[in-house]
């Protein structure tokens, strides 16, 4: 008996020792798990995450993507993300002979102020709400009136970082603009009309997700974090979608869903489309693909870069040959020049460059300056002066030969 008690003993204390040391094990793991909370979620039923979620064990990537211009493309209105100044001499335009516009810092936010033939009291006051626009060629604001979005009449140039007239709004003081979704549907990853039709302008102002987060381009996300928060030791990608497996066309659709400009036809609501989808199914380009040098606004880096010979003869071209969706590249023309030699270097494919061996080589081989030159925006631009005029420049995707002499 005695014997029995000496052994059983012990062994009760392993089990409860044991016991005691996986609960504490799983109460550790427990604690480094962030708690899951959506910020957003799609009339579908699909949650949205704040990417901080995903830091865990994508950190590069997301420390990357916060400086990107889509992260930061649709925010809440402050000091920080409005790039407009509000210092005396530069808080203000002119809109006409009567008219002058200006901008205005308080305590309860930042207001556009129009005041007409210099009366002492503004016309009205209008708060900026939101910002549009990372501000890499420039701003949009709008304001929120209840639950109704509107664009209102000033903007943020930055070629000639100062505040203008909306570009295509006229030079006199004009409503508001209603912003419908098919707006932010380019701006941002979510956000939920409630106005019962798609020309609506009213929005759930607690359910967006705010800028082009990664849910945008990699869809729903939350079994993926799941499992991989319950088995750590997994290196294997589960339960996300892989564009890997994705078709060249689907890949390509992805990112001209925002990319191929302004876009007709469109059979589905706004924030409808998912990356794996065909775009086709959705809507057709607005632009008459035999004058393909007709750039907008709104970039059409899609319809471009098909009609290139590059993409033509090549079976694998696709937007990420040259960017990284993740990281901000902008001005890093000898990265991208490298992303041409992948290519034109390489021995299957043994096509070099036949243009002048010393002009290239003054240029230092740089195959963007000549081959994807700057093109001034047709619709970014504004009239600085009676003669003169100031654009936006933008990369052409029509990668070619070209005989202009002032490459930039
Ligand atoms: C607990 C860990 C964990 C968290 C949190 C996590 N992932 Fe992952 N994810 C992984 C692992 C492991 C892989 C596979 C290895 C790799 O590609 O890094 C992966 C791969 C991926 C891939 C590549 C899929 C492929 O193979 O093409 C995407 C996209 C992705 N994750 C997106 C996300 C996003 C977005 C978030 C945040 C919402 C997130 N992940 C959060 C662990 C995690
Ligand atoms: C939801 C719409 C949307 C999708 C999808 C999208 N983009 Fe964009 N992209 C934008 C907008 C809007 C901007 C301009 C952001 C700004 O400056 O405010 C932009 C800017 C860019 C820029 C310029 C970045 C810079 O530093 O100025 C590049 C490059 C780019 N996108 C590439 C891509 C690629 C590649 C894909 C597909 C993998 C893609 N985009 C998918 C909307 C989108
Ligand atoms: C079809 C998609 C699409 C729609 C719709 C769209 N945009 Fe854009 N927008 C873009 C893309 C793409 C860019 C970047 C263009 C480029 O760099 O070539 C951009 C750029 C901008 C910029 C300049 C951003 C910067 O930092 O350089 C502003 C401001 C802007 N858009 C405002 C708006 C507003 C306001 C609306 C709605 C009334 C709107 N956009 C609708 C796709 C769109
Ligand atoms: C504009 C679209 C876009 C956004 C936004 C985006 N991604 Fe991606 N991501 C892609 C594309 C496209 C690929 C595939 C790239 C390739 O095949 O070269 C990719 C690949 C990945 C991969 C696998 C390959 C790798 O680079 O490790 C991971 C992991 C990933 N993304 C995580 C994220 C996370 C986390 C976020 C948000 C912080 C995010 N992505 C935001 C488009 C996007
Ligand atoms: C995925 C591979 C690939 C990449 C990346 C690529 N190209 Fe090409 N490019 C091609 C192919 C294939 C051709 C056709 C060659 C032929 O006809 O034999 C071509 C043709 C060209 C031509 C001739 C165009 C014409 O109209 O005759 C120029 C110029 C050119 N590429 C420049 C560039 C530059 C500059 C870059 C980088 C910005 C680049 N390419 C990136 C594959 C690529
Ligand atoms: C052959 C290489 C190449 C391919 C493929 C490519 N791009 Fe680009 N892209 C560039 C270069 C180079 C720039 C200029 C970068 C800079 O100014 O720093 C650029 C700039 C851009 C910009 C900013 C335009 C500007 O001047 O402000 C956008 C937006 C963009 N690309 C989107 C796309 C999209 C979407 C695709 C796919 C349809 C794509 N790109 C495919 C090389 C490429
Ligand atoms: C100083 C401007 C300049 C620079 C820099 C430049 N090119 Fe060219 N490239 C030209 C001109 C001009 C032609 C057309 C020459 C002709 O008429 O045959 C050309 C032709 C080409 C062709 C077409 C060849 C063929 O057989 O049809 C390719 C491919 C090409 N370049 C790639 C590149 C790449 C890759 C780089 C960067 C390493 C580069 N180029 C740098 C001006 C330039």
């Amino acid at each position: 008996m005695r014997k029995r008690l000496i052994l059983i003993v012990p062994i009760l204390l392993i089990i409860i020792g044991a016991s005691i040391f996986f609960l504490i094990k799983s109460e550790e793991n427990a604690a480094t798990y962030v708690p899951i909370t959506p910020i957003a979620q799609h009339r579908n039923g699909m949650e949205f995450f704040d990417s901080a979620i995903c830091i865990e064990c994508h950190k590069q990537i997301v420390e990357d993507h916060l400086k990107t211009a889509h992260y930061n493309s649709l925010q809440p209105a402050n000091a920080n993300t409005i790039k407009g100044s509000f210092e005396n001499d530069k808080n203000s335009f002119k809109l006409n002979e009567k008219v002058v516009f200006n901008m205005v810092a308080k305590d309860s936010g930042f207001y556009q102020e129009p005041v007409i033939n210099t009366q002492k009291t503004p016309f009205y006051s209008a708060k900026m709400d939101l910002v549009v626009g990372s501000g890499t060629k420039g701003q949009s604001y709008l304001m929120w009136n209840n639950n109704s979005l509107f664009q209102l009449q000033a903007s943020y140039f930055t070629p000639t970082n100062s505040w203008i007239n909306s570009p295509g709004a006229p030079d006199q003081l004009a409503p508001a603009r209603p912003v419908i979704e098919r707006c932010l549907e380019c701006h941002t990853t979510y956000a939920q009309n409630i106005s019962g039709s798609k020309k609506g302008n009213q929005f759930h102002r607690k359910n967006i997700a705010y800028g082009i987060d990664c849910q945008r381009c990699h869809d729903t996300v939350t079994d993926h974090v799941k499992y991989h928060q319950q088995n750590p030791e997994e290196n294997t990608a589960r339960h996300i979608l892989k564009y890997s497996s994705l078709s060249r066309q689907q890949r390509l659709d992805a990112c001209a869903l925002c990319h191929s400009g302004l876009r007709t036809k469109t059979t589905e609501r706004a924030f409808t489309f998912m990356t794996g989808d065909s775009l086709e199914n959705f809507s057709f380009p607005d632009y008459d693909e035999s004058s393909l040098e007709e750039l907008d606004v709104h970039g059409n880096q899609y319809g471009l870069l098909k009609a290139s010979t590059c993409f033509k003869k090549s079976e694998v071209l696709d937007c990420s040959s040259c960017h990284n969706p993740h990281k901000k590249e902008r001005g890093q023309l000898s990265l991208f020049n490298q992303k041409c030699m992948n290519c034109h270097a390489s021995l299957n494919n043994p096509t070099t460059c036949t243009g002048d061996k010393v002009k290239t080589q003054q240029m230092s081989n740089n195959c963007v300056q000549c081959h994807m030159p700057l093109v001034d925006s047709k619709s970014m631009k504004i009239q600085v002066k009676e003669d003169e005029e100031v654009a936006v420049k933008v990369r052409t995707h029509l990668i070619g030969i070209y005989n202009n002499q002032n490459l930039e």
